[in-house]
């Protein structure tokens, strides 16, 4: 990451407000001024690798370009590379003036990025980097910093079980996606040095191709026959991938003694911390990364440059994307009604059923 300005004064713009497509959502005090107002468009890239995604971000999109009072358009591939492209074709032909996606891989998602760019639309790169790509801003986490809390979180739980010498393995995000190896880099940096130093002995590690839940599952069952069953604590990349580690844990019975990391502070994963059976969450403000996103698609819109002060280097090209990056926040047992005072979930949705009595003892407000 380092500091820069930018400028685009190239950004050409699609000739204002193209033609409204059915179900164009209108927010705001410009309505009806649709040939000057910003359209946006978003395309999510499924509902299953994250709750975040429908659960979190579509709303929290929803309210910033309410607020800012711009037309918009958020849809989601449903993991389909070849949906995603037609979204997006779509959105041009419908009039976006901003284009912003979350890839499902760098390819696709350059591609996008490339036919947007020439037909003069602005593209903004929300939550994942385009490795190679254009986006002219990316809007993120600091990726590395939530791979540094959940291994300084399986570190602490780890400590607290007293457990010597732990075998530690790892569940990686998907291959295609730039934050499953910048949060890699980040847990890297905390753990390795515990392997190096014959603190800690590294077990199996395995990437999650596209994140998927239900080969997590299947992929940490090996892991634990190919050890004999002596795993003591798992990184597992998101909280959708650690309930899966959890599921499998529960039928081994080790659920609760085999410390797991996760991120997103989704509703399942704050009750799977609640009940002890997964060490922590990362809390990310979506709400604050919407609404960074929604600004910078509006000023790009409107053909404005704004200096995030920041940037992100592209790997593949070496090129400073301008980016905003925001601050995670590590999520324990006595966090959890921080994250419902910030109102990211709802304590009903965390302390349902059987969790009643757990939020009750735990003291969830
Ligand atoms: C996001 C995570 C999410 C994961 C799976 C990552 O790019 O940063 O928040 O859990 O994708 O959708």
């Amino acid at each position: 990451m380092r500091k820069g300005l930018l400028t685009f004064a190239t950004v050409g713009l699609l000739a204002s407000g193209g033609t409204a497509a059915c179900g164009d959502t209108l927010g705001g005090p410009d309505h009806g001024d649709s040939a000057r107002t910003p359209k946006i468009g978003v395309i999510l890239p499924d509902s299953k690798s994250s709750a975040r995604w429908e659960g979190a971000d579509r709303r929290f999109l929803e309210e910033a370009f309410q607020r800012a009072g711009v037309r918009y358009d958020i849809q989601n591939a449903q993991g389909d590379k070849s949906q995603f492209q037609t979204i997006a074709e779509q959105m041009i032909t419908n009039g976006v003036t901003t284009l912003m996606i979350v890839n499902l891989d760098s390819g696709t998602g350059k591609a996008v990025l490339d036919k947007a760019r020439s037909q003069g639309v602005a593209t903004i790169d929300y939550d994942r980097l385009t490795v190679g790509g254009s986006a002219l801003y990316y809007v993120s986490f600091d990726n590395e910093a939530v791979g540094r809390l959940q291994g300084e979180g399986l570190v602490r739980c780890l400590a607290a079980k007293g457990v010597r010498q732990p075998v530690v393995s790892y569940l990686n995000g998907s291959p295609t996606d730039n934050n499953a190896s910048q949060l890699k880099s980040g847990y890297d940096s905390v753990l390795q040095p515990k392997f190096d130093a014959r603190e800690y002995t590294k077990g199996p590690v395995d990437a999650v191709p596209d994140w998927d839940n239900a080969q997590a599952a299947t992929i940490f069952e090996q892991q634990l026959t190919q050890t004999d069953g002596r795993i003591d604590g798992v990184i597992a990349a998101n909280d959708g991938v650690a309930n899966a580690v959890i599921s499998v844990l529960k039928k081994n019975k080790l659920n609760g003694r085999v410390p797991v990391t996760g991120q997103d502070a989704d509703p399942q994963g704050l009750q799977n911390v609640l009940a002890g059976d997964q060490c922590m969450t990362v809390y990310k403000a979506i709400r604050e990364e919407a609404e960074a996103a929604s600004d910078l698609a509006v000023a790009v819109a409107r053909g404005r440059t704004k200096d995030t002060g920041q940037t992100v280097r592209d790997p593949q090209t070496g090129r400073d994307v301008p980016a905003v990056l925001l601050s995670p926040r590590a999520v324990y047992r006595d966090d959890i009604s921080d994250v419902i005072a910030a109102d990211f979930v709802t304590r009903a949705e965390v302390c349902s059923g059987g969790y009643a009595k757990l939020c009750a003892d735990a003291g969830v407000r």
